[in-house]
């Protein structure tokens, strides 16, 4: 009877602490980390978070995903790397970034290579975006959805009116060799520096100038230092959210389907971004404006000679990516 007796304690031990385990792993949350270098109200935070709560509606409250904003993470090229490694769970990259890593996501940066953003998003939302997103796959990574960040133009501490003034100026470009190239194609000196350190670097005249959309030129202050803008126009940058590997298994484990549905998620951040996006570049414009900043809007003509000394980067293409461009610019 003692061993009887014995053997359902044990047994009633080992149920108890059962159930306690399972009790814990049905309230278990998942919590992710999103990494983006703007601040908290840009548009693209703006969307992460939206993601995030999509997300966490989506889930049952299942996934929690913590999104860190202004840099706080690091700068993109550092997050990457946290991202190919798991210590980051997603991020929101520039093509300027990530194209040092995917050197065919170059394609889609051309100088010049879409008559307007509806252009840019026919081919984003077509199958050669699904394609491009495709491509970032090292490491285990997946390419969730495509951010808009508009228009890149150049904003100097000098007056620029035509392509002669660019001639040996000293222009900061994002930590790619190609974008170098380009700019460089304009008789400018080029210098690769993070986004965070461009504000001093512009300050203690360490350059003359940079380029950017206009939203990011506004609010990281560097009119402060370079109030001319030239509004060129000659990049679209689209931007990318990145899912890493491990976060992916992660979510697996919780249930194959939830995979799916973070990137349905993610598709639906991406278009409420786009919406906020165009409101942000014009209140920015006309913010610029207000605060004294001369933006110079070429003639046809100054921006043929842009488009014409930067499109030297066309003729360096192999015949197969030459076949691509041309199917993005017919789109
Ligand atoms: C844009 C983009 C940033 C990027 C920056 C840059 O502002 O949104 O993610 O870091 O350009 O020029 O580096």
């Amino acid at each position: 009877m003692k061993k009887i007796l014995f053997f359902l304690l044990v047994f009633l031990v080992i149920f108890s602490s059962c159930q306690k385990q399972k009790n814990v792993e049905n309230e278990k949350v998942l919590i992710l980390r999103y990494a983006d270098n703007q601040p908290d109200f840009f548009p693209t935070t703006k969307a992460a978070k939206y993601f995030a709560e999509l997300v966490y509606a989506r889930s049952g409250g299942k996934i929690d995903i913590h999104v860190y904003a202004n840099g706080d993470l690091g700068d993109e090229m550092q997050c990457y790397r946290q991202v190919q490694f798991g210590g980051i769970d997603f991020s929101r990259f520039s093509l300027g970034t990530l194209s040092a890593y995917y050197p065919k996501l170059n394609l889609l940066m051309l100088p010049y290579l879409y008559t307007d953003a509806e252009h840019m998003w026919r081919v984003l939302d077509s199958e050669i975006g699904d394609e491009f997103l495709g491509e970032v796959r090292e490491d285990g990574m997946s390419g969730l959805c495509w951010f808009d960040a508009g228009a890149r133009s150049f904003y100097t501490r000098m007056p620029i009116d035509s392509l002669d003034d660019m001639r040996g100026l000293m222009i900061r470009v994002q930590e790619n060799d190609i974008m170098s190239r380009m700019v460089s194609s304009l008789g400018s000196e080029t210098v690769q520096i993070p986004y965070g350190s461009v504000y001093s670097a512009l300050q203690v005249g360490k350059i003359d100038g940079a380029e950017n959309n206009m939203p990011s030129y506004l609010y990281t202050g560097h009119y402060e230092s370079s109030p001319y803008v030239f509004l060129d126009e000659h990049f679209r940058l689209p931007e990318m959210v990145v899912m890493s590997r491990s976060a992916k298994k992660q979510i697996e484990e919780i249930g194959p389907e939830f995979v799916e549905i973070v990137r349905e998620c993610a598709r639906e951040s991406a278009a409420y971004e786009r919406r906020l996006w165009k409101e942000e570049e014009q209140n920015a414009i006309s913010t610029l404006k207000k605060m004294g900043v001369a933006i110079t809007i070429p003639t046809d003509e100054e921006k043929e000679n842009f488009k014409a000394a930067m499109s030297v980067i066309y003729n360096e293409l192999s015949e197969e990516n030459t076949k691509l461009v041309e199917s993005i610019r017919n789109k």
